[in-house]
């Protein structure tokens, strides 16, 4: 069957104590295979690298979770190489090969769940429910896009003449260069990267640098799954030289990338350039970052909203995309709101990413740290500290933080931060709130809490988001439900897990005979 029922796959029950049991001993396992080496698969086999870097945990970064051995340009080339051969073959595999190796890919990922989300904890500093629901995010990726193509691949005879037929059929483009970003490591990663193969075109993974590890468990179910030598292959290098070397190549006809706005913006400049040799233009598909907003108006019930706000500004440390990074409350409920949401921020545990009762984790890295807290400083100059809490000292940990009063226009409230930090702004009218949200860079996502329905309209039509959430948190969006992505400078192509995202890997072609 081609095309099955899509259904969300259910998140671990934590309640169970069976679950809580299978987790932690996962997270026993995954410790006892720290520090091992990981290499790159090229062209159906391992490929020993000279230089390795270690990939650490930010909870503890005394603690390598694996060497990454590291190509250079010369064999990444090779990896394109073999690509090129494979495609020959692969460009000719009915969609239904490829759907199977899709589904057999979800199979082998619900099997390994526990260790899974295990190793997503451990190299990313993820705590365990939003680790596990990210697997869920995973397998759903696989099942969906697997029944996306089986939609796609139909026969449709409906613009047939008497004498004349026509065939509207896809086709792929070619070699997917596919750049993941370590913050969903395994969700993200797996989306671009199954899209790419399940359209027919051969695929290098080329993962970030510190979620190598992760990218190396989703390799080797892609490998178990089936893809041939050279139809995946993973690339484990340094982005800012072999990435970008390899989104120059000549012979890479599509660019995915989840990653930072500076990279993206390069990226599709550099793929807009044609090289020697190369008969093609690039097509590239980049989801950026975000500025994203939650207005929240005087007939909003608050108990949900700071719940919204908590879940949204904090959860992984509020290093989604999607996460909210300010405020915009009507003057009426400003005090009360924001008193409420400092206590509730306060009440929150953080502390290392495997502990049970932590809610905020460690940020990423040295370097994330570093900048998260050079924009604490910039906002102390900017606005009032609402809140701020001490993290525990190992680990690259940031306190959750609160600004006030600070302006519509200064850094904070118009920089991305990547951090557990948000500004709360204040608005004399609904209409303000919204000019205030959409007076940024990006839109990728924004809520709204309110129980006025001219508001919801108006927000509806005006606020310049991809996705829109109406009281509710606005991060964790689920495959086919909402569809995710952004414009803007939040990102150029069509949504992540919705019905238009597969139609960009693929040419489509028109037959027409007459009979
Ligand atoms: N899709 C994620 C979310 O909605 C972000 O990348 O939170």
């Amino acid at each position: 069957v081609l095309v099955q029922q899509f259904a969300n796959t259910p998140n671990t029950d934590y309640a169970q104590q069976t679950a809580r049991q299978t987790a932690q001993q996962a997270i026993i396992q995954v410790h006892s295979q720290l520090g091992q080496t990981y290499w790159s698969w090229v062209n159906g086999q391992y490929l020993q690298t000279e230089t390795l870097v270690p990939s650490v945990n930010p909870s503890n970064p005394d603690e390598i979770i694996g060497h990454i051995g590291l190509l250079n340009s010369t064999q990444a080339d090779t990896a394109v190489a073999a690509a090129k051969t494979a495609f020959s073959t692969w460009r000719h595999t009915p969609a239904s090969e490829r759907i199977a190796c899709l589904r057999r890919a979800g199979e082998l990922m619900a099997a390994r769940r526990a260790e899974l989300a295990a190793w997503i904890v451990l190299e990313v500093g993820k705590p365990l429910r939003e680790a596990d629901a990210e697997v869920s995010e995973a397998i759903d990726f696989c099942y969906y896009y697997a029944d996306e193509m089986g939609r796609l691949d139909q026969e449709n005879n409906d613009t047939d003449l008497p004498g004349e037929t026509n065939r509207y059929r896809y086709f792929p483009r070619g070699i997917a260069l596919v750049i993941s970003p370590w913050n969903f490591p395994l969700a993200i990663a797996t989306g671009m990267t199954v899209a790419a193969l399940v359209t027919g075109n051969c695929t290098l993974l080329k993962p970030a640098e510190n979620s190598a590890v992760v990218a190396a468990k989703l390799a080797e179910t892609l490998i178990e799954a089936g893809f041939p030598a050279g139809v995946f292959q993973l690339l484990c290098a340094q982005g800012s030289t072999v990435g970008a070397h390899l989104v120059k190549h000549p012979d890479i006809h599509l660019i995915a990338f989840t990653g930072s706005r500076d990279v993206g913006c390069r990226i599709y400049a550099d793929a807009a350039q044609l090289t020697s040799g190369q008969t093609h233009l690039k097509r590239v598909i980049a989801e950026m970052g975000g500025k994203n907003a939650i207005i929240i108006d005087a007939s909003a019930d608050l108990d949900q909203a700071v719940q919204g706000v908590v879940q949204s500004a904090f959860s992984y440390s509020g290093q989604k995309c999607s996460a909210c990074s300010r405020v915009i409350v009507l003057e009426d409920i400003y005090e009360t709101f924001v008193q409420r949401l400092t206590e509730a921020t306060r009440s929150l545990n953080v502390g290392s990413a495997d502990s049970p009762d932590t809610k905020v984790g460690p940020v990423i890295d040295a370097t994330a740290q570093q900048r998260i807290q050079d924009f604490i400083e910039i906002g102390k100059r900017e606005g009032d500290v609402a809140l701020s809490m001490d993290p525990p000292s190992t680990g690259y940990f940031i306190g959750p933080t609160i600004f006030t009063h600070v302006s519509p226009d200064a850094q904070m409230a118009q920089q991305e931060i990547f951090g557990p930090v948000i500004t709360v702004m204040t608005a004399k009218t609904f209409s303000e709130a919204l000019t205030i949200a959409n007076d940024t860079d990006y839109a990728l996502t924004g809520g709204l809490y309110s129980r006025t329905p001219a508001h919801i309209e108006q927000a509806q039509t005006t606020f310049e988001v991809g996705n829109l959430y109406i009281n509710r948190g606005i991060t964790g969006a689920m495959v086919a439900r909402q569809p995710f992505g952004g414009f803007k400078l939040s990102g150029v192509g069509s949504k992540a897990g919705g019905v238009d995202y597969l139609l960009q890997f693929m040419e489509p072609r028109v037959v027409t005979e007459n009979i």
